[in-house]
């Protein structure tokens, strides 16, 4: 594995590593890059099919579903059967595992993600969620959360079923004020979760090492997240093939989340053992 890898990232890799093991604060922000291996598109790719003439940005607003709830409705049916198949990859099952492992190292990790889709969850993380979860619905009227039978049989993993098994289009009612039902994500304009965002806030403010994963870095307040824990005298270090705006990075990993995770872990471990 090392020898595909270029000897600079090899040493930025290995200085990234001895950071982290010297820390005890981390906190790790995830974007749409890290479920791009797992066959997921970004957010910034562009999209296919019948929604090739759409932009996510011009889909994922209040307005366009005050517009046209069926159309926005539609979309996020359509996303739900791309992502609904997709398994993690060793990206996300590297961070779990070191969230598993923090307790055996006296660190602690906290996992922040901008991503609706469940896949930190399936590798066996606890994440804080900034931008909602494609797999809950809620009244677009009086925010009551959609309650289907099959929600209240069992796990996630039945909320996923459901949300597949509507997929013939249909907009659904609210049981309580009549209104639509929407995605339960946070849309373009929209107020980030209070619980979710003081989560991230304080564990961005008082971590002693920042990671970015995986995000293009343009959509705040995430965005800011790093820039917060620069200030608080934190590390930042980013991950991701591509530039991005983020100018407070000490080191950048220019590589695949999936190559990148399990190589940092494996170093890590490596050198706590010791
Ligand atoms: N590993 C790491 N990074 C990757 C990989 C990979 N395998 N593949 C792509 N990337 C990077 C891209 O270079 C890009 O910088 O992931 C980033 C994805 O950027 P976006 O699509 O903008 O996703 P994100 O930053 O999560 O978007 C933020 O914007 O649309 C809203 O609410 C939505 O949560 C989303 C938010």
């Amino acid at each position: 594995m090392l020898a595909e890898l270029s000897p600079k990232l090899v040493v930025e890799v290995h200085h990234a590593a001895k950071l982290l093991a010297a820390s005890s604060r981390i906190c790790v922000l995830t974007g749409a890059g890290i479920s791009a291996e797992s066959g997921i598109p970004t957010f910034r790719d562009k999209q296919t099919g019948l929604w090739e003439q759409y932009r996510a940005e011009d889909l994922a607003t209040c307005t366009a579903f005050a517009r046209d709830p069926q159309l926005v409705w539609s979309w996020y049916q359509w996303r739900r059967q791309l992502v609904h198949n997709k398994m993690p990859n060793s990206a996300h099952y590297a961070l779990a595992q070191w969230q598993q492992d923090t307790e055996v190292y006296k660190q602690h990790l906290t996992l922040i993600t901008q991503n609706v889709d469940d896949l930190h969850e399936q590798a066996g993380s606890t994440a804080t969620h900034l931008h909602g979860h494609l797999w809950r619905n809620r009244c677009s009227q009086c925010d009551v959360l959609y309650n289907s039978p099959l929600d209240t049989q069992s796990t996630g993993q039945s909320q996923r079923l459901n949300s597949i098994a509507s997929d013939d289009d249909k907009l659904i009612k609210c049981t309580h004020c009549g209104g639509y039902m929407r995605p339960d994500i946070v849309w373009f304009g929209e107020v980030l979760p209070v619980q979710a965002w003081q989560t991230a806030e304080s564990a961005a403010a008082n971590c002693e090492v920042f990671i970015s994963i995986g995000t293009s870095s343009l959509v705040y307040p995430a965005a800011g997240l790093a820039q917060l824990a620069r200030q608080n005298g934190a590390k930042i270090i980013e991950i991701n093939p591509n530039p991005t705006p983020n100018t407070v990075v000490d080191i950048t990993l220019a590589e695949k989340a999936g190559i990148v995770m399990p190589l940092l872990l494996k170093q890590i471990d490596g050198l706590l053992q010791r």
